[in-house]
C-alpha cells in the first residue's frame, strides 16, 4: 500500500479549484497538481498588460509553466525574465559572453556533468534565493534529457499533522560550498574564495498565493538547527524521499525552442542526464528573489 493512501482513497487530496478561464492564453495542464503548457503567447516581445497578468496567474496556479516554439535573442530571453523583476546573477556557473545574468546550460559527449542532475530548488543557499527560474533550450538530444518538476505544496500538505507541527518554526542551513566548489572547472571557471550559505525556514510561505511549501533539498540544505544533528539527518532524509513521490511530480520533454519557468519557492527540480553522447544545450535566466519566511 502507498506511504499516501488512507483506508478509504489517497491521504494527499489534491483540491482542484474551479478556476476562472483565461482570456488571452491556453493552458493545458500536465498533472492537476503541478505543471501547463500555455499557448496563444510570443515571448520575443513585451506581452499585452492582460496577457503579463494571465501568465503571472497561470505560474501561480500551475508552478512551472511551459512555452513551445519560441524564437528569443539573448536580450527577448533576458527582458522576459526582467517583467518578474530583476534579474539574479548565479554565483558560480558560466554565463553567455557580456551577460552575467544569461547561465550557460550544456552538456554533450565531453561534459564530465550536467546542470541539476539532483533535486534541489535552484541556489537555495543564497540569502535570498531565486524567485523563479526560465530556462530555454535550443538543441535538443533525440530523445531524453526531460525535466522533473515536484510541487513542494503538495509535499507539505501531504505531510502528517505531527510532522507538520513538528516542522513549524524550524530552521535549516543551505550550502553552495559544496555543490559549486570544483564543479565548473571544465568550463575554466576558477573556484570562489567562498559560496553563499543561509539559514531559511524549512516550511515557507510562499509570497503570492499565500500557501505553504516545504523549502528543504538535497542540493543544498545540510541539516536542521536546533537538534540534534543526527536526528535532523533523519528528518532530512525522510523529508527528501517524502518529497520526491512521483505523485507530486511532472515530467516534461523538451522540444528546440521550448521554455520552462518554474517558481523556485514551491518547486523543487531535476534534470535527466540521459542523453549522452547527444548535446542538450541553453540558456537559464533567473529571477531574483526575496528572503524566505
Ligand atoms: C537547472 O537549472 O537546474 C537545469 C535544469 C535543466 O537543465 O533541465
Amino acid at each position: 500500500m502507498s506511504a499516501l493512501r488512507g483506508n478509504n482513497g489517497p491521504r494527499y487530496r489534491h483540491v482542484v479549484d474551479e478556476a476562472a478561464p483565461f482570456e488571452t492564453i491556453t493552458i493545458d495542464k500536465l498533472t492537476p497538481i503541478i505543471g501547463a503548457v500555455i499557448g496563444g503567447v510570443d515571448l520575443s516581445g513585451p506581452p499585452p498588460n492582460h496577457q503579463m497578468d494571465e501568465i503571472h496567474r497561470a505560474l501561480a496556479e500551475n508552478s512551472v509553466i511551459f512555452f513551445r516554439d519560441q524564437h528569443l535573442t539573448q536580450e527577448q530571453h533576458l527582458s522576459f525574465g526582467r517583467n518578474f523583476g530583476s534579474l539574479h546573477l548565479h554565483p558560480a556557473a558560466p554565463h553567455a559572453a557580456g551577460h552575467p545574468e544569461l547561465m550557460i546550460i550544456h552538456a554533450d559527449k565531453d561534459s564530465p556533468r550536467a546542470n541539476g542532475e539532483g533535486w534541489h530548488s535552484d541556489v537555495s543557499c543564497d540569502p535570498e534565493p531565486p524567485m523563479g527560474s526560465i530556462l530555454y533550450i535550443k538543441q535538443c538530444p533525440p530523445h531524453g534529457g526531460d525535466t522533473l518538476f515536484a510541487s513542494m505544496y503538495a509535499a507539505y500538505e501531504a505531510l502528517s499533522g505531527p510532522m507538520k507541527q513538528y516542522l513549524d518554526g524550524m530552521a535549516a542551513v543551505h550550502d553552495g560550498e559544496e555543490a559549486y566548489r570544483g564543479t565548473y572547472k571544465n568550463a575554466g571557471i576558477t573556484d570562489k574564495p567562498t559560496y553563499p550559505r543561509a539559514e531559511h525556514p524549512v516550511i515557507r510561505t510562499h509570497p503570492v498565493t499565500g500557501r505553504k511549501a516545504l523549502y528543504v533539498n538535497r542540493g543544498f540544505t545540510k541539516r536542521l538547527v536546533g537538534v540534534p544533528r543526527d536526528e535532523g539527518a533523519a528528518i532530512l532524509s525522510y523529508l527528501y524521499n517524502h518529497a520526491e513521490n512521483p505523485l507530486f511530480q511532472c515530467r516534461f520533454r523538451w522540444q528546440e525552442n521550448s521554455v520552462a519557468f518554474w517558481d523556485n519557492r514551491c518547486v523543487q527540480h531535476r534534470a535527466m542526464w540521459d542523453y549522452w553522447p547527444h548535446t542538450r544545450s541553453g540558456f537559464r535566466v533567473t529571477v531574483a528573489g526575496d528572503k524566505p519566511v
